[in-house]
Parts: structure tokens; C-alpha cells; sequence
């Protein structure tokens, strides 16, 4: 069986950077023998995690939408947009919806014992390092493997060809590395 993949952008917005690395990640993914699914948090709207909602109806159908989809993964792949030297509003949001168990639900099913590679791009000079470092300690707290390699591109709005490719092969080849070791990691995990 090929390894699961979600694929997700911690933006929305249409000219992401973020989807456009996390585009080139897919791709490698694909190519490295994955099966992936790449989603758009904008199709997936959730209101803001609210307990007495959850208490009165449940888990939204969005986010229950996007909980069963890494449910039924073995790994992520998130390319992470740093706001204020931490992860976008979007991206917490979804991630805590996820989080959250139906009744009789295992807990932290979305993320416990999965694979996650992280990705990053900023017009900054450090390529939303910061951002990473948070949402690393984020997943590793609700039992993600996170793997210690990532990829941050500075620089990010100089940084894309117009075939969408990063000019810099050193770049292009990282996220390669990055996303062959979870496809690798994963499917070690999976038959352990
Ligand atoms: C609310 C907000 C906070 C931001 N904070 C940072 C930051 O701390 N570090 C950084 O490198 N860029 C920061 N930026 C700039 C983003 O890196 C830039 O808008 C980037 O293009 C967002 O990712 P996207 O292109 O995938 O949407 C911030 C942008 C916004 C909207």
C-alpha cells in the first residue's frame, strides 16, 4: 500500500507562497511514490473553535471533513505561512477543530503516530523559521512525529520561477530530501 499524504497550506489567500512550495512538495511526493491528497483550508471553513459549539452541534462539518482526511493519512505534508513569528489563525483553528474527539473517538486520531513534514516561505530574510519551531512543539505535543528536517525559504517572493519552480536548485532539491524521508519514514512506521 503507497503511502497517505494530506497536503496543506496554513494560507488561503490565492497568490500564496506557501501553496506554491507546497505545490513543489506534492509533486515530490507523487513522484517519490505517494499517494497524496492536497487540500485548501479555504474550502474547508471552520468558525472558530468555540466549546459550547462543539457542546451544542458537534464538530462542524468542515472540520469533521478535514479531521477524517489525516485520520485516513499516515503523514502531512504543511507548508506554513509565519504570522507574527508563529503559525497563521487558520491553520491553529483547523488544527484544534481536529483535535477534538467524537465520542467514542480515539483522542488526537488526526495526529497521533503520523508523519509530518514542515515547510515554510516568507518574504523575510528567515524564510518563517520561527513559525516552524512553533508548529513543530504544536504537533509533537499531540504525539506527531514531526521530522527534524524542514524547509524554509527566504526570500520567498523572489524565490519561484514562472513555472512555479524555485530557481535555486539547492531549494528545490531540500524539498525533495524533506519529502522523500516522509514518504520514507511513514511507510517504515506503518509496517513496524
Ligand atoms: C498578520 C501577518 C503577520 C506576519 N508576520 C510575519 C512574520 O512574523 N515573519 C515573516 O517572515 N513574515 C510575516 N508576515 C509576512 C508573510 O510572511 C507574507 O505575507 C507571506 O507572503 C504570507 O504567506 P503566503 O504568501 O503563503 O500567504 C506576516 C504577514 C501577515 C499578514
Amino acid at each position: 500500500m503507497p503511502t497517505t499524504i494530506v497536503a496543506f497550506s496554513g494560507s488561503t489567500r490565492e497568490g500564496s507562497l506557501n501553496k506554491r512550495l507546497l505545490r513543489l512538495a506534492t509533486e515530490a511526493a507523487r513522484a517519490a511514490g505517494a499517494t497524496v491528497t492536497e487540500i485548501d483550508l479555504r474550502e474547508f471553513p471552520m468558525p472558530f473553535y468555540d466549546g459550547d459549539l462543539q457542546d451544542r452541534e458537534g464538530i462542524p462539518k468542515h472540520a469533521q471533513r478535514f479531521k477524517e482526511l489525516l485520520i485516513a493519512a499516515d503523514a502531512m505534508l504543511i507548508a506554513s505561512p509565519e504570522y507574527n513569528r508563529s503559525i497563521s489563525g487558520v491553520l491553529k483553528n483547523a488544527i484544534d477543530w481536529a483535535s477534538r474527539s467524537a465520542p467514542g473517538e480515539a483522542g488526537m486520531a488526526a495526529f497521533n503516530g503520523k508523519v509530518a513534514g514542515l515547510l515554510s516561505a516568507s518574504p523575510g530574510l528567515i524564510g518563517g523559521y520561527c513559525g516552524l519551531f512553533h508548529l513543530r512543539s504544536l504537533l509533537g505535543s499531540i504525539g506527531t512525529l514531526v521530522l527534524p528536517e524542514q524547509v524554509t525559504i527566504a526570500k520567498a517572493d523572489e524565490a519561484f520561477d514562472d513555472a512555479g519552480r524555485l530557481k535555486d536548485p539547492k531549494s528545490q532539491a531540500s524539498v525533495e530530501k524533506l519529502v522523500r524521508r516522509v514518504v520514507g519514514v511513514a511507510a517504515a512506521l506503518k509496517n513496524a
